[in-house]
């Protein structure tokens, strides 16, 4: 699936390999997103979703945790910029 992430004020598109949490697709294509516990505790790695849908969609709440969040649809936007770190 094809994720556009904006962080640091950049927007950077890589392809994710499913199964992967969003935060192992951030770090594996190197792009230095913050997180912490890497177990669903801290909320350092929260982010917005913009666009797509992900295991952790709540109605209503676009807020994940992307060491939590595994991707469900082919296009993601996620915003770690609008997420309150
Ligand atoms: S890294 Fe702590 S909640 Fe995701």
């Amino acid at each position: 699936m094809k994720i556009k992430f904006v962080i640091h004020g950049k927007e950077i598109e890589v392809e994710g390999e499913s199964g992967r949490t969003l935060l192992d697709i951030a770090l594996i294509a190197k792009i230095n997103p913050p997180y912490s516990c890497l177990e669903g505790n801290c909320r350092t790695c929260e982010a917005v979703i913009e666009q797509g849908e992900t295991s952790e969609d709540h109605p209503g709440l676009q807020v994940v945790r992307t060491c939590q969040a595994v991707p469900k649809s082919e296009t993601l936007v996620v915003n770690y910029d609008k997420a309150t770190h």
